[in-house]
């Protein structure tokens, strides 16, 4: 039997966590509960204490045994800490380290694995301070459990519900029967992995260039993730105005042609290749060594073809994992399916770029992954840095 300790959060949705509490028993997990106080303002703690049979805390001074400390044996005692709902606040203070209750206290003061169940007004959620928060717990390893669209008490019909009890029973089951990767013993662990990030730049002259919006946030993001996983990587990026994330080795880059040559030479010593960078597929055929002058009449410049990169790693890999990229503007599952067989790689993410609210510049971007087995993994819009913990979940799941 497996123990799980509920922190209730003071949202409205504080009632779904009764009928949580009355599912997780029926199946067998031992269930112990905190509430906060504002938490208290909706639900009673002696509701949660009828249903789940045993002690329910909510004061982190009232100790029940003289033999320990409560907050910190709770955390222990648990297999997995669930926050459902957790309210932006409360969020807010773990994302910071603040301990200023039972809740806040108990989930600091131990390494349990932990979910979170965000339920909050549409602005609350999308709000910049929350998003960046959840993505310093997604980053620290926390297991989110995305909130759903629907109709909120506040009025809105968007996104702010809380994920549905049934769908987190079904969330812990998959992950007490190993089907959700533990970020402690992650697969990329000792991986040697390439990130391709940012965008490339093409000279034409020595002031001009051809280039794209590539900020190389996302490519970015999963070097980050893929570190704190514990895999060894190195990141090949265009220019970027990004500081390179802590224990990554970052080899900066200008063409494609010099982004090849890079990433030809660790190739071999690769596991995995995530292709993040927007590389052109031309460059101005010939550099010139003097700024062009203006002239009478139009300019035509001719643009040569620069090395295929993607298509050189699947012609060329062996034991090597390759995950690419098809940022599109029309037909996108079409053009990905078709980049997957003809460049022979395993997973190609695929998202819309005409739609300037996600994409190359934006914080957010919206994806869905092709596996070359035929499974479509829609991972929805997100910040980047918590897109890249989905894609890594995901991957560790499907990985061999
Ligand atoms: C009627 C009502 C409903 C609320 N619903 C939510 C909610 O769904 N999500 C949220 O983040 N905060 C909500 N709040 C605000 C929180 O209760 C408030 O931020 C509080 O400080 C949270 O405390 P806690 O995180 O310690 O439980 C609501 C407040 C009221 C009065």
């Amino acid at each position: 039997m497996k123990n799980i300790l509920l922190a209730v959060t003071g949202g409205i949705a504080a009632y779904k966590a009764i009928d949580l509490t009355s599912k997780l028993t029926q199946a067998d997990y031992e269930v112990r509960v905190m509430l906060t106080d504002h938490a208290q303002e909706f639900v009673t703690p002696l509701a949660f204490q009828a249903i789940g049979r045993n002690p329910v805390y909510t004061n982190t001074f009232i100790e029940q045994n003289p033999e320990e400390i409560q907050h910190v044996a709770l955390g222990d005692w648990a297999d997995a800490i669930v926050v459902a709902p957790a309210t932006a606040n409360t969020i807010a203070k773990l994302a910071n380290g603040i301990a200023d209750d039972m809740v806040t206290s108990t989930i600091l003061a131990t390494e349990t694995p932990k979910f979170i169940a965000p339920a909050m007004n549409v602005h609350m959620y999308e709000n910049k301070r929350t998003q960046h928060n959840l993505a310093t717990l997604s980053a620290d390893g926390y297991y989110f459990l995305e909130p759903g669209e629907g109709f909120l008490a506040c009025g809105y019909v968007a996104k702010g519900r809380m994920e549905e009890p049934l769908q987190i029973l079904e969330r812990l089951n998959q992950y007490f029967n190993n089907d959700l990767p533990n970020k402690k013993n992650s697969k990329f662990k000792g991986v040697h992995a390439i990130v391709t990030a940012g965008p490339t730049i093409e000279e034409l002259d020595p002031v001009r260039y051809l280039s794209n919006r590539s900020s190389g946030k996302m490519g970015y993001a999963l070097a980050e993730s893929l570190s704190k996983r514990g895999a060894k990587v190195t990141l090949i990026s265009g220019p970027t105005h990004l500081d390179a994330p802590k224990n990554v080795e970052l080899i900066p880059i200008e063409s494609a042609q010099q982004m090849f040559e890079a990433v030809k030479l660790r190739f071999d010593s690769t596991d995995i290749v995530f292709k993040s960078a927007a590389v052109s597929d031309y460059a101005p055929a010939e550099m010139l060594d003097h700024k062009l002058k203006k002239q009478a009449g139009d300019l035509t410049v001719t643009f040569k073809r620069t090395p295929d990169i993607l298509k050189y790693l699947g012609e060329n890999k062996h034991k090597q994992f390759l995950v690419g990229f098809a940022a599109e503007t029309q037909n996108i599952e079409t053009y990905a399916q078709k980049k997957l067989k003809s460049k022979n790689v395993d997973v190609i993410i695929a998202n819309n770029v005409g739609d300037r609210t996600i994409g190359f510049s934006s914080d957010d971007n919206a994806y869905t992954m092709y596996y070359k087995n035929g499974k479509a993994v829609e991972l929805g819009k997100h910040k980047k840095v918590i897109l890249a913990e989905h894609i890594l979940d995901n991957l560790e799941t499907r990985w061999q």
